[in-house]
């Protein structure tokens, strides 16, 4: 895969941002989705690669922009694309932490097509490499890591989506004297904070969007943690849908290489301020954008802080 590609995907989370941000605090969750949508769509076109959208914005049938299947790109190596141009709508619509948007692509085949059903997740960044496993219990999980850390129990801090899904969950947590941080929504970056050495955060657990969980796994091959899932199906028209997009187990785990495997690159773009980037910023000439491009191969993190000046005409 060619080296500066993740370089060129930056500018359509950087568009993608700066659109939605605009909508932010504004509780117009569809409206500052859309802008994101819109934005990002126009820029993929111009990058050069033929790629295919393989996590979207839904069906094709359901979305009339970056479904799954959609081509784009302006032609070029062939890839895979899973991407959420607003990841956290009600992030962004409440004016809240932690709203980006995000591209992770892959060599063609290299991303799991995940069905938008719900995933069981657990992630660790790279010193708690080892220590977990999503088939053994909460408690059993804090042990290990808490050991791997050298630490007690009551000095981790899980991560979890405050949903009443998570009640069992947090009463565990709760139980073995660890600290909770609870999130109104994204758990893209809440995984992702489980690698940043100043997060605080030390473990994600719970179930969230499937798709989102292969952009995270992207995201953690990057920076060298770790991420587990199983998909967690509501009824059988989701077992259905997992089946149609060829996962024949259901409770499969799927390890992180399973979900991203390959060369994999990570691009996000901060939309609100959080802990992982700083949202967008308008000024009178612009605004200022705050992003991250990592690569799994080389294990290369970039920090890309952009000033996009809009009252200034082409000089060539
Ligand atoms: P959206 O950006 O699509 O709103 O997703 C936000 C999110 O919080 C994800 O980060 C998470 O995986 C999922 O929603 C959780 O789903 P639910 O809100 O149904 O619990």
């Amino acid at each position: 895969m060619n080296r500066n590609l993740a370089l060129e995907f930056v500018r359509a989370t950087e568009i993608a941002a700066i659109n939605s941000a605009r909508w932010m605090g504004r509780g117009d969750e569809k409206a500052a989705d859309q802008a994101a949508v819109d934005g990002m769509r126009n820029m993929l076109d111009t990058i050069p690669c033929s790629g295919e959208v393989v996590i979207g914005e839904g069906e094709r049938d359901e979305a009339p922009m970056l479904y799954i299947g959609e081509k784009v790109g302006s032609g070029g190596p062939e890839l895979d694309i899973a991407l959420d141009p607003l990841e956290g709508t009600t992030i962004c619509a409440k004016g809240s932490h932690n709203a980006i948007s995000v591209v992770a692509i892959g060599q063609k085949g290299c991303l799991l097509n995940a069905p938008d059903i719900y995933m069981k997740k657990i992630a660790v960044g790279p010193d708690g490499i080892g220590a977990i496993n999503i088939m053994d219990s909460a408690t059993t999980n804090l042990k290990r890591l808490a050991q791997k850390k050298s630490c007690s129990v009551s000095d981790l801090t899980v991560i979890i989506l405050d949903r009443p899904r998570h009640e069992d969950l947090i009463a565990e947590v709760r139980d073995n004297g660890a600290r909770i941080y609870l999130i109104g929504d994204g758990d893209v970056s809440a995984a992702i904070a489980t690698a940043l050495p100043d997060s605080g955060i030390d473990l994600l657990m719970g179930t969230g969007g499937a798709p989102e969980g292969v952009i995270a796994a992207a995201a953690m091959r990057c920076i060298r943690g770790d991420f587990q899932g199983i998909l967690v199906p509501r009824n059988e028209q989701d077992i259905e849908r997992a089946n149609k997009m060829g996962i024949p187990d259901i409770n499969k785990v799927f390890s992180m290489n399973e979900l991203a495997s390959g060369d994999v690159m990570f691009v996000a773009t901060g939309v609100t301020d959080g802990s992982l980037l700083k949202g967008v910023q308008f000024r009178q000439w612009g605004a200022i954008t705050s992003s991250i491009v990592m690569r799994s191969k080389s294990g290369t993190i970039r920090h890309i802080s952009a000033e996009h000046h809009f009252d200034r005409k082409p000089v060539y």
